[in-house]
């Protein structure tokens, strides 16, 4: 099963120290994310979610006003949309539990953590919880280890303990005030699970052609799958698109992958929202042999660099305008960060592990294959509504963690 927890956090500090789902919008600001991501960590795995980040988002801007609010409407993409609507679809979202006979478990919760004694507007409050269902907690800052403390197990538990220690002691100080955290936890089984007997060790071969050994997970089925080209003549230009879906089929996994020869940079140029939204109208349901790793991602990166390189600066300084959260004159946004983390693996698997019944190997092939030996781009998304949950890549399918940026230092 894969498991996927995340989440990001801001911290607030003072100066003195369904509707239609406009999800292009969405899937745009996550590109645009991924970009900026993908340009400060080089050659290293990437994970976020960009639903987490928009909820965060949704919450701040509830307490904002003028050109704080502009700005990150802007940046959001929400500009084009009348006021407060995408308030409506960021509901959506925060409400977008699975079916019940999907069996993939999706959580979101919100939280406020607020110093004791600081006001935070009734009007704020109340429309966190309408749109949100938002969570306020109390705490004292100043007793910083208690109050780390208290927020990590808040995050362990609302990502099923796949998230710890998200914050450290230092991380407040006498002037803060407030805490906004979203955690999104998801869990789901592949529709047609890949059986552990199948996995074989694999050689994965990196961009920089250097390889290394990893287990592969190996089956044959039906699943949705296209061929595209990038419109180059290398190799012919055509890249693979894989959609496996999970239970329920309305979650789903996208692989993205280059020709063996062709480095995973020269693809990701063209990621582009409406060319993701074609990926998923223009691949069919084929039999398909797949050969994917087992694979663990976690990452922390500091998203106040995100957040102002997409247009949102105002808020991170001591002239944003918070006045709907609170009336507390100096409030804005000492830090942002995001952490998360995903293992796949064929669901269940650790039993019987090592007999392999069927020979992995480039025999003929009747059907296409897909054979991820090498770097590939992904996506969580909701096939319904277009939604993304989480997007990434994987460079080095072996390494357990890999952090943009080391939040500690900033
Ligand atoms: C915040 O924005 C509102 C609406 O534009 C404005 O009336 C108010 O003066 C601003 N407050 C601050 C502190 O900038
Ligand atoms: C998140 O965790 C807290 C602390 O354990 C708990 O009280 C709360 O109900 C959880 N929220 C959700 C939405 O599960
Ligand atoms: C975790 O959150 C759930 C609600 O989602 C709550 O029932 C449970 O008590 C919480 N556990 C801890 C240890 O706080
Ligand atoms: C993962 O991160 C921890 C702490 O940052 C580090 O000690 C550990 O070596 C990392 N593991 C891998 C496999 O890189």
């Amino acid at each position: 099963m894969a498991f996927l927890g995340l989440f990001s956090l801001l911290v607030l500090q003072s100066v003195v120290s369904g509707a239609s789902f406009p999800d292009g919008t969405i899937a745009e600001v996550s590109v645009s994310m991924y970009n900026h991501l993908r340009a400060s960590a080089e050659d290293e795995n990437i994970l976020f979610s960009p639903l987490s980040i928009a909820l965060a988002m949704g919450i701040m801007e509830l307490g904002a006003q003028g050109s704080t609010l502009k700005e990150i409407r802007l940046a959001m993409g929400y500009d084009n949309l009348k006021t407060g609507e995408e308030l409506s679809l960021l509901r959506a979202f925060s409400n977008m539990v699975p079916a019940e006979e999907s069996q993939c478990e999706l959580k979101i919760a919100n939280s406020l953590f607020v110093q004791n004694g600081f006001h935070v507007n009734e009007d704020f409050l109340k429309m966190m919880k309408k749109y949100f269902n938002a969570e306020v907690n109390h705490v004292d800052f100043s007793q910083n280890v208690a109050a780390a403390n208290y927020i990590n197990k808040w995050v362990e538990n609302n990502t099923s303990d796949l998230l710890k220690d998200l914050v450290s002691p230092r991380d407040f100080e006498a002037v803060t005030h407030l805490a906004l955290i979203n955690a999104v936890y998801f869990k789901g089984n592949w529709k047609s699970q890949f059986r552990p007997e199948n996995t074989r060790t694999f050689s994965f071969t990196k961009d920089d052609e250097s390889e290394v050994q990893i287990p592969m997970m190996y089956q044959q089925g039906e699943f949705y799958y296209g061929e595209f080209s990038d419109g180059s003549n290398e190799a012919g230009g055509i890249y693979q698109v894989l959609e496996i879906p999970y239970e329920g089929d309305e979650l789903s996994m996208t692989l993205v992958l280059s020709r063996q020869e062709v480095p995973l940079a020269t693809l990701e140029p063209l990621v582009k929202a409406q060319l993701i939204e074609e990926w998923a109208n223009s691949v069919k349901k084929q039999k398909v042999e797949v050969y994917l790793p087992r694979f663990t991602v976690e990452q922390e990166f500091d998203l106040k660099d995100i957040l102002k390189a997409l247009g949102i600066t105002e808020i991170f300084f001591k002239n944003a305008n918070l006045t709907t959260l609170s009336d507390h004159k100096e409030l804005f946004l000492s830090k942002a960060i995001h952490k998360s983390f995903i293992e796949v693996n064929e669901e269940g698997a650790e039993a019987a592990a090592v007999s392999g019944m069927i020979a992995i190997s480039r025999m003929a092939v009747l059907y296409p294959q897909v054979i991820v030996d090498h770097p590939f781009f992904f996506l969580i998304r909701n096939r319904r509504t277009g939604t993304i949950l989480f997007m990434g890549r994987v460079m080095h399918p072996e390494t357990m963690n890999t952090s943009a940026h080391d939040f500690e230092e900033l």
